[in-house]
């Protein structure tokens, strides 16, 4: 029988202690000390588990509920195992439980980078399938708070409130099958905002934005462009517009994962100040019924 085992976290000061003392020893990146790590883990989007042995805290995968587009889902965001303790399917049972949380309706995805094979064979044996194709994580640091003016291309970007605008928009992202109903609903849940770009009257195009706050940084990812080859200029000026949002909440970064055939894209973001991170593939379960805990 395994010396360990999984459990959610209680949210207790020794939980988080000891979480954050696997995370110095798996990634050292969390820049919170236990207290903040802490409020940050009591948000209701979180959903935390941890391995435990010999009663310490020896594993944790932090997963966070989203809401997009897309619809309801699971991110597995982070995950870490003491060094002691790997090789011994503590992150695969970590990601497997994580599975049957999604209960029975939300998708299941996390990014790995295409340089962690460990992470990737956790994944696997967790029932996840990769990606086929790899994409580049771009990543803009915010440093300064000062607003910047956002480039002139002759019309205007702001958060999409109106069904007039999510019929606009419906229209031009046809082929992402998104209907004005979807639009308006997913523009409306917590952390999604969704902007339009309008010029002359007519939405040009839309970015989807997704805000997270993860244990090692608060920020915004860029999870879809509508449609996805935007015109170039709507589509820097989307950009800046979520950067300067980034920086008016508070937030540190703004992510993208950009696939290898989006040469437009990537440009504009590095035009935008991004910098290239790693490569990574997406991979993605369907929930796992409760009751086939045993696996
Ligand atoms: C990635 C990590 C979480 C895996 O934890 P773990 O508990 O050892 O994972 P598991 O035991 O469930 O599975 C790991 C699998 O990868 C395999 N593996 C380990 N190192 C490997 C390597 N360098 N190349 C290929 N496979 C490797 C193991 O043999 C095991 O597969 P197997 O059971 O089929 O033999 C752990 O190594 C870790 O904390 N790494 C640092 C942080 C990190 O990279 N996190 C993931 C990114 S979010």
């Amino acid at each position: 029988m395994a010396d360990w085992f999984i459990r959610p976290y209680a949210g207790t000061r020794e939980d988080a202690l000891e979480l954050l003392e696997v995370e110095k020893r798996s990634f050292g990146e969390c820049p919170y000390s236990a207290q903040e790590l802490a409020a940050r883990l009591a948000r209701p989007e979180q959903r935390v588990w941890l391995a435990e042995a010999a009663g310490r805290v020896v594993g944790f995968l932090s997963g966070l509920e989203t809401l997009g587009l897309g619809g309801p889902r699971l991110e597995a965001d982070l995950l870490g195992v003491h060094p002691d303790w790997r090789g011994k399917g503590i992150a695969t049972a970590l990601l497997l439980a994580l599975r049957r949380q999604a209960d029975g309706r939300k998708s299941v995805r996390g990014v790995v980078s295409v340089h962690n094979p460990a992470s990737a064979r956790a994944f696997a044996r967790a029932g996840f399938a990769p990606s086929e194709h790899a994409c580049d994580l771009l990543l803009y640091r915010i440093r300064g708070r000062t607003p910047r003016a956002l480039p002139a291309w002759g019309g205007a970007v702001r958060p999409l409130a109106q069904r007039i605008e999510a019929d606009q928009l419906a229209a031009i992202a046809r082929g992402d099958l998104l209907t004005t109903d979807r639009l308006l609903k997913g523009s409306q849940e917590t952390g999604v905002t969704v902007l339009i770009a309008e010029k002359e009257a007519a939405i040009r195009s839309g970015m989807e934005l997704l805000e997270v706050h993860t244990l090692l940084y608060s920020g915004l990812w860029i999870e879809s462009i509508l449609p996805s080859e935007a015109w170039g200029p709507a589509l820097r000026a989307m950009v800046a517009a979520a950067i300067e949002l980034a920086k008016a909440r508070g937030l540190d970064e703004v992510g993208c994962l950009v696939p290898q055939d989006r040469w437009s894209l990537r440009a504009t973001l590095l035009e935008e100040g991004f910098s290239p991170l790693d490569r990574y593939r997406m991979w993605q379960a369907h929930p796992l019924p409760t009751e086939r805990a045993s696996l």
